[in-house]
C-alpha cells in the first residue's frame, strides 16, 4: 500500500537530509523518491536513480536504511529504478538553481590575442541572448572582423545547436583545444567537450569549465570574442565576469515588464563588477506584418533603461524564421557591431 499524507510526510522528513552522493543535493529535492509503500511489516522505498547502474546506489540504500533504522523502522527495502529523459532535464534545472557556487578564489585569465571581449547578458533566460550572440557574430564576420563565440552557459548551452554544429572539439599535441569553426567563426561550448555530461553532473563547476573553454582554447587572433553568458544574477554569470577579462557588456531585453525590471538588476551586477555596459539590444519588440509590411510595436519599451540602444530586433515570425534579415535589421546590427567594436 502506497503511503500518503502524514505517514508519507513523516518518512520523507526522515530521508530528506540524505544527499545524492555525487550531486550533493537531497534525494528528496532531486525528486528521486518515487514512492514509499508499506507491505506488511516492510517499508519499501522506491528510488529513481539519475544514472542507470549508478555505483553509488549502495550508499543511498545504506543511508536510507540507517536514517529510518534510527527511528525504529527496521524492516526497510530500497528498490531502484531510473529517471526518464524528461525527469533528468528537470533535475538539471534543480542542480543549476541549487548548486552554482562561488569559487573561493577566482583566477583572472589573461587577455590573450583577443582585442575585445564582449559579454552578452540578460538577467532572464529566453529573451534571445543566444540568438543575438549569433546574429552579432555573423554580422561582425560579414563586416570583416575576426570573431569568435564562447558559450559560457554551462547548464543550458545552446550555441552548438544554434550554429548547427555537432562536432566535438579536439585537443592538439600541446593540449590546446581546437574550437569548431563554423562559417569562419570559431565556437566553443561545453557540449563540444567530451566530458560535458560529467561537468553537469559533478555540479556545474562553472569556473573549471570556463577555464577550460576560455583559457585552453586556441582562439588565434580575434578582433571580437562574444560571450553568451548564463542568465541570472547568480554566481554563474558573476564567475564569468570575474574570471574573463571582459571589455564590455551588451544587455538584452524584451518588452515584458519583468524583463526590464530584471534587466536593471543585470546593470547592477555589471556596475558592481566595474564592467562598462555598452548598451541595450531590444529583442522581439515589434513585428512586421507579413502582408502589409506595417510595423507593430508589441509593447512600449521606452520606459526601459537609461542606456544607449544598440539595435532593435523584431519578433521574427515563421515567415522569415530562416532569419532572412531585411536591410533595416542588418543595418541596425551593423550599427551595433560598430559601437561594440569601437
Ligand atoms: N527576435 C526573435 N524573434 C522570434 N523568436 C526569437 C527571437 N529571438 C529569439 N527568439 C526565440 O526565442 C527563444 C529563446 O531564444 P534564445 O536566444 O535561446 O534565448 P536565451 O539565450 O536568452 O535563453 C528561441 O526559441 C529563439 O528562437
Ligand atoms: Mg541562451
Amino acid at each position: 500500500m502506497k503511503l500518503e499524507g502524514d505517514k508519507l510526510r513523516e518518512i520523507i522528513d526522515l530521508i530528506e537530509p540524505i544527499k545524492d552522493p555525487e550531486i550533493g543535493i537531497s534525494i528528496v529535492k532531486l525528486k528521486m523518491v518515487e514512492s514509499i509503500e508499506k507491505d506488511g511489516e516492510t517499508l519499501k522505498v522506491n528510488i529513481k536513480l539519475t544514472v542507470p547502474g549508478c555505483p553509488l546506489s549502495s550508499t543511498i540504500e545504506k543511508d536510507i536504511k540507517s536514517a529510518l533504522g534510527e527511528k525504529g523502522y527496521g524492516n526497510v527495502e530500497v528498490n531502484f529504478g531510473f529517471m526518464t529523459k524528461d525527469e533528468l532535464e528537470k533535475i538539471k534545472n534543480i542542480v543549476r538553481d541549487e548548486k552554482i557556487e562561488m569559487p573561493q578564489s577566482i583566477e583572472r585569465y589573461e587577455k590573450k590575442s583577443i582585442k575585445k571581449i564582449i559579454a552578452v547578458y540578460s538577467a532572464k533566460g529566453g529573451v534571445g541572448k543566444s540568438t543575438v550572440v549569433k546574429l552579432l557574430a555573423q554580422t561582425a564576420f560579414s563586416m570583416g572582423y575576426k570573431v569568435g563565440v564562447l558559450d559560457c552557459d554551462i547548464s543550458g548551452p545552446s550555441i552548438a545547436s544554434l550554429f548547427g554544429v555537432k562536432e566535438r572539439a579536439y585537443a592538439d599535441d600541446a593540449g590546446k583545444i581546437l574550437p569548431v569553426v563554423k562559417d569562419g567563426i570559431p565556437l566553443m561550448t561545453v557540449d563540444m567537450l567530451t566530458d560535458f555530461e560529467a561537468i553537469i553532473w559533478r555540479g556545474p563547476l562553472v569556473s573549471s569549465a570556463i577555464k577550460q573553454m576560455y583559457n585552453d582554447t586556441k582562439w588565434g587572433n580575434l578582433d571580437l570574442l562574444f560571450l553568451d553568458l548564463p542568465p541570472g544574477t547568480s554566481d554563474a554569470p558573476i564567475t564569468v565576469f570575474q574570471s574573463i577579462p571582459v571589455d564590455g557588456v551588451v544587455v538584452i531585453t524584451t518588452p515584458q515588464e519583468l524583463s526590464n525590471v530584471i534587466g536593471k538588476k543585470s546593470l547592477v551586477v555589471a556596475k558592481t563588477l566595474n564592467i562598462p555596459v555598452i548598451g541595450l539590444i531590444k529583442n522581439m519588440g515589434y513585428f512586421v506584418c507579413a502582408h502589409c509590411g506595417e510595423k507593430n510595436e508589441i509593447n512600449n519599451m521606452e520606459a526601459s533603461m537609461d542606456l544607449p540602444v544598440l539595435a532593435e530586433l523584431p519578433f521574427i515570425t515563421d515567415n522569415n524564421k530562416d532569419m532572412k534579415l531585411d536591410d533595416k535589421i542588418l543595418a541596425d546590427l551593423q550599427n551595433a557591431v560598430e559601437k561594440i567594436a569601437k
